[in-house]
């Protein structure tokens, strides 16, 4: 069985928002934490093939990640023309926003079982029903099930307050086709590709979201606080969708992936394939870099 080390807990709710979370302090260059704290998230997976070609997949995209750093610290070191705002925000959620293909394969997880049950061995079933079950943990809090905001209207908050407090910006003319080639891709890895594949998309995705939401929370604040002049309660509040996200939540989503995959490959018998999931990999960092770096061009 893959195994993982101890999760972080994933249950903060936008109450919970300190302003420790937000609050810039001396820090390194964006690229260095985006680097530091994928691979402080990928170290939980202890299948090390697979651990090891996420790593090997960050060094080899590194100029990738590099244009992604750029792009959020060039955004958020001034205030920018409504428009730029406007593209930035309806461009970058449609590379976050992913809960509802996490539960798709999920869906597709349970149909599988349930075509097992009286086929398959009882644990055999079980264990891709688990498989189904962790998917279901990766976006409990985007879908608001504990009770709290969901996502997409904090998400809505904070584009609307950086915009000209309209809400133009969900519009798809400032969507970039960049950003809707990378959604519609990493939709089909879950809705399409077999399981399996949506698996290795969802490791890197919620190791990947991790680092993102440690690295632009103090950039975001600041920003918001000496550039878009609100006040410090002001930017805690539009800054909610970011603070869920960050001390441990996106960790505990790549925490439940790994398990979900393990459930999942103990139950159906499919092998995992690091090259393929090299690929996957790899594909993630480069679509994703190349539209954050279209976004920095464009501002
Ligand atoms: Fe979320
Ligand atoms: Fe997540």
């Amino acid at each position: 069985m893959l195994a993982i080390k101890t999760e972080s807990d994933t249950s903060k709710t936008e109450s919970d928002t300190s302003q420790s979370q937000v609050l810039p302090a001396c820090r390194p260059a964006g690229e260095q934490i985006l680097f530091r704290e994928m691979r402080d998230a990928f170290e939980q997976l202890e299948h090390v093939p697979l651990r090891d070609a996420l790593l090997e997949s960050l060094e080899l995209e590194r100029e990738s990640i590099r244009a992604i750093a750029e792009s959020f610290t060039t955004f958020l070191s001034a205030k920018h023309e409504p428009d730029a705002r406007r593209r930035f925000f309806g461009s970058w959620q449609r590379t976050n926003n992913s809960a509802m293909s996490v539960e798709g394969l999920a869906n597709r997880m349970t149909l599988e079982a349930e075509s097992g049950v009286g086929r398959l061995d009882t644990e055999r079933v079980l264990s891709i029903f688990r498989g189904g079950g962790r998917l279901n943990r990766v976006a409990d809090e985007d879908l608001g099930v504990g009770g709290q905001v969901l996502h997409f209207e904090l998400y809505y908050r904070m584009a609307t307050e950086f915009t000209e407090r309209d809400d133009q910006w969900q519009s798809r003319a400032y969507c970039l086709p960049a950003a809707a080639e990378f959604k519609s891709w990493l939709d089909s890895t879950r809705l399409r590709d077999p399981v399996i594949t949506g698996l290795y998309s969802l490791l890197v995705h919620e190791g990947y979201t991790h680092a993102e939401l440690e690295m632009i929370a103090p950039l975001f604040y600041s920003w918001a606080t000496e550039d878009m002049g609100l006040s410090e309660k002001e930017a805690r509040r539009a800054l909610a969708w970011i603070s869920v996200h960050n001390g441990g939540t996106e960790k505990g989503h790549f925490a439940h992936s790994c398990l979900s995959l393990s459930h999942y490959c103990e139950g159906s018998g499919v092998a995992i394939d690091t090259a393929a999931a090299t690929s996957i990999f790899r594909k993630y960092f480069r679509m994703k870099g190349d539209v954050m770096a279209q976004l920095s061009a464009l501002l």
